[in-house]
């Protein structure tokens, strides 16, 4: 070949090039313009940096890839670097132009502001969750709904009464994993663990076979929740659409055999459960809940209660198991709450967790550290003005809690594991976010904890941790976790407590 042929085939490359860069810059503008031009041209200039980007796909695609190659932070840092640090930025995402927020004060104005905002998660999320669940129910039903379901799992008094079930599910789980040397996998095991602590709490227990069938089916949902809502076989969303059916026909078959019992005149059993409650209550018309209504509250509930309880309790043993400095202070601290209690106490009373206060800052250093809930959606029903730009009324908002927490000028090396740097510290609000904040605060953040201190307390008195692959690679969506699911061995160290 001659040279003029090399010439000629460089050319056609930067041709072909060119024209890719061109037609990329083209279909880019058009897509903004298409998604911006009705907003006019005032209102347009006031909108956060950024871009739509590619029609349908928008950014999607690099937060996908972000997430998938293990380097999550890369995606809002690619704003940060293309745009600045205006700490709001436009875009497409799950089929709608979006602003992402990424600071705590933007966060903590969204989040208060129940006049502007309503819940705003992807329609995919909603199919899975449940329509007529709270991520997408009306503002006075969910007010309705919440105070209702809130109130039996929050508070003292619902605390203390589940705190024997769940002081006795822990040992019992420990005791079991440690009975043998076989490897478990340890995340699917607290899984299963604060399930069980769920599943007691909303149905009043369940059947082996229940429990496995919903089991099985919450891991698929979840698998689906922040992946692309692709409803074709072989997709993890297909897989997730299919598990929410399942769910959805194991708890009418609950149902059915609660309404069955009641109109026979028994009930199952002495206590009131939250399936109860829900069949019980009216409105101010004296309308009930329809099946499909309790139906979509429990699949949300049940989720919502077990996956990142289950996900946090691993990643602090972890933490504490990797830390010994760590892992000794904390263990101290329990020996002397032990040393504290009478002997004649039976197991451990809530009075005992307020003198947690080590245990308790490892817990809150967890939810940081691990990006539990990395991001909530909301909605704007008006204009609204967030750090001097527009978010245009009817626009997705997504809410970086994971951003707020890897905030070096929130938290000095935010990429280390320090529970210390919780002591005697009360954050600023909007800068804390691990249940969120406001009327969609997590009404099950101190059972939550509450639980997670539980089972840390038995475990650093009496077990220890040794996992197959300590450096394995973390999967970060929907939940960080090791891609083993923590496959580890659990021993007991000591029988004098
Ligand atoms: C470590 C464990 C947990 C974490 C990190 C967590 C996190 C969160 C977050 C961030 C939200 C707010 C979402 C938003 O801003 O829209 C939320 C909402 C919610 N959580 Fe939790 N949660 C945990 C445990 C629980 C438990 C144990 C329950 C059940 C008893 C529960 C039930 C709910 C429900 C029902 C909502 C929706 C509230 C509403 O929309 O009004 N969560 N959770
Ligand atoms: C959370 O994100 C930070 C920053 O990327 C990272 O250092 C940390 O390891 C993450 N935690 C988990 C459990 O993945």
């Amino acid at each position: 070949m001659g040279g003029g042929g090399v010439m000629g085939l460089w050319t056609a490359v930067a041709v072909v090039i060119g024209a890719v860069v061109v037609v990329d810059g083209l279909v880019r503008w058009v897509h903004g313009w298409y998604r911006e031009a009705a907003l006019g041209g005032e209102r347009r200039s006031q909108l956060p940096p950024g871009e739509m980007g590619w029609p349908v796909v928008g950014a999607m695609w690099s937060f996908l890839r972000a997430f998938k190659s293990g380097k999550p932070d890369s995606f809002i840092g690619s704003y940060i670097r293309r745009f600045g640090r205006s700490g709001v930025y436009r875009a497409f995402m799950f089929s709608s132009p979006t602003i992402l927020v990424s600071i705590p004060e933007a966060c903590k104005q969204v989040l208060m502001d129940d006049e502007n905002f309503v819940t705003g998660w992807p329609k995919a999320t909603v199919a899975l969750i449940g329509p007529k669940s709270f991520v997408a129910m009306p503002y006075e039903d969910h007010r309705r709904l919440r105070k209702l379901t809130a109130a039996p799992i929050n508070g003292f008094d619902a605390l203390t009464t589940y705190l024997g079930f769940i002081d006795r599910t822990v040992t019992a789980s420990l005791r079991s994993w440690s009975s043998h040397s076989n490897k478990i996998e340890f995340l699917t095991e607290l899984r299963r663990m604060t399930f069980k602590i769920i599943v007691q709490i909303f149905l009043g227990g369940a059947s082996d076979d229940t429990m496995r069938a919903l089991e099985r089916s919450y891991t698929d949902l979840n698998y689906g929740m922040r992946a692309m809502a692709i409803n074709l076989p072989g997709f993890a969303y297909h897989r997730a659409i299919r598990a929410r059916k399942k769910l959805v026909a194991v708890l009418q078959g609950v149902l059915d055999d609660r309404r069955a019992a009641t109109t026979k005149g028994f009930t199952r059993s002495s206590t009131v459960d939250m399936m109860a409650r829900l069949i019980e209550v009216e409105d101010e018309n004296g309308r009930r809940l329809q099946d499909d209504e309790i139906i979509d509250i429990l699949i949300m509930y049940l989720n919502a209660g077990h996956e990142s309880s289950g996900h946090i309790t691993m990643w602090a043993t972890v933490f504490l198991q990797e830390n010994p400095e760590i892992f000794a202070k904390a263990k101290a601290e329990q020996e002397a709450i032990m040393r504290s209690i009478q002997p004649t106490q039976q197991g451990l009373k809530l009075r005992d967790f307020r003198k947690m206060e080590y245990l308790s800052q490892v817990v809150d250093e967890t939810l940081r550290f691990v990006n539990i809930s990395f991001v909530s959606f909301r909605e704007a029903t008006k204009d609204v003005f967030v750090n001097g730009y527009l978010i245009p009324k009817g626009w997705k908002v997504q809410l970086w809690y994971r951003s707020v927490h890897m905030d070096p000028e929130v938290y000095s090396e935010p990429k280390k594991f320090n529970p210390s740097r919780w002591e005697g510290l009360t954050p600023r609000a909007g800068t804390f976010l691990p249940f969120g904040l406001g009327a969609r605060l997590c009404p099950g953040n101190d059972l939550a904890k509450l639980e997670i201190s539980v089972f840390l307390h038995h475990f650093l008195l009496g077990y220890k941790l040794t996992r197959a692959n300590p450096n394995c690679r973390i999967r970060y969506l929907p939940h960080p976790r090791p891609v083993d699911n923590c496959l580890a061995t659990i021993t007991k160290v000591s029988d004098n407590y």
